[in-house]
């Protein structure tokens, strides 16, 4: 096993902090080095010295891809934070409803993992139809790892991972496999439909989206960066919301004194206020 020197640790945290925001305290080491070993390999290299040279590269922008997408935790959940599911059905669905817009609903998971946040929407949204009436949405999905976007865009899950989704809903939005012992489900075309999934870095200096949203979900991405690129990153999303629409963090992240043009409505819950 090839280890992952402390100069060179703080190398690829720097390179790391400079590509995604991505801030990899020294507690990170060990993680670091496992993941990176599997890239070393998939390349036949021989060490992390050699690895930051290609990765650093011109030459290496496609590897880049894939070293990101090592560093990056994706664990997420379905209903995961359940009032934002809850706000969404309960004030802006109604508020839209009423808006009388003749445009589709818009709502963007802007680091969607491997999909279950932009499905999660989606069922949400569905079951507003059944229950009130007709409504146009459309999903945006995000991330900066392509491989938690092939995931997503696929929408198919181990049945270990929909415990959280209420037993009716599993019913009529998810398809069982066809042979059983594979234990998998994926998720019907209806809601596979309504979601769009691109690649989008949130360190990117704009944010290539060409609609305003109504609503933003930027959750549990945040906590990984520092307060600084935490602050430019909303700064830059809050450009991509309507003016009311609503900005929806993690319950473990904050943005307090950051002195943004956002009204708070819940501890995790914001609202454009210009
Ligand atoms: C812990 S998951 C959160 C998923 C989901 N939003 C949730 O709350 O369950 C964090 C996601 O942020 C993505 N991410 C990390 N840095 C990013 C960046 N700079 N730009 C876009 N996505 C990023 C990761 O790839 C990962 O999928």
């Amino acid at each position: 096993m090839i280890k992952l020197a402390a100069e060179d640790f703080q190398r690829f945290s720097a390179f790391v902090y400079e590509q995604c925001g991505i801030n990899l305290t020294p507690s990170k080491r060990i993680m670091l080095e496992a993941r990176l070993q599997k890239r070393l390999i998939a390349l036949n290299m021989s060490s992390f010295k050699e690895y930051y040279k290609h990765v650093t590269s011109l030459q290496g922008k496609e590897e880049l891809v894939h070293m990101l997408d090592s560093v990056a935790t994706n664990k997420t959940d379905f209903f995961r934070e359940p009032r934002h599911f809850e706000f969404i059905k309960n004030t802006v669905v109604p508020e839209f409803r009423q808006s009388n817009s003749q445009r589709s609903l818009r709502i963007w998971s802007s680091a969607c993992s491997t999909g279950e946040e932009p499905y999660t929407t989606a069922m949400v949204l569905q079951e507003t139809i059944d229950e009130v009436g007709p409504l146009d949405y459309e999903i945006l999905a995000t991330d900066i790892s392509i491989k938690v976007l092939k995931e997503a865009a696929n929408g198919v899950y181990r049945e270990d991972r929909i415990t959280d989704i209420p037993e009716n809903l599993r019913r009529k939005y998810l398809l069982r496999s066809k042979d059983p012992q594979k234990g998998l489900v994926r998720v019907v075309p209806l809601l596979r439909k309504k979601v769009s999934y691109q690649r989008m870095n949130l360190m990117d200096r704009e944010y290539k989206i060409n609609t305003i949203q109504d609503v933003i979900l930027c959750r549990n991405v945040l906590i990984y960066f520092d307060k600084q690129t935490q602050q430019r990153v909303i700064t830059k999303l809050i450009q991509c919301l309507k003016p009311g629409g609503y900005l929806l963090i993690g319950h473990s992240e904050s943005l307090f004194e950051m002195h943004l043009p956002l009204k708070q409505l819940m501890p995790t819950t914001f609202q454009k206020t210009v």
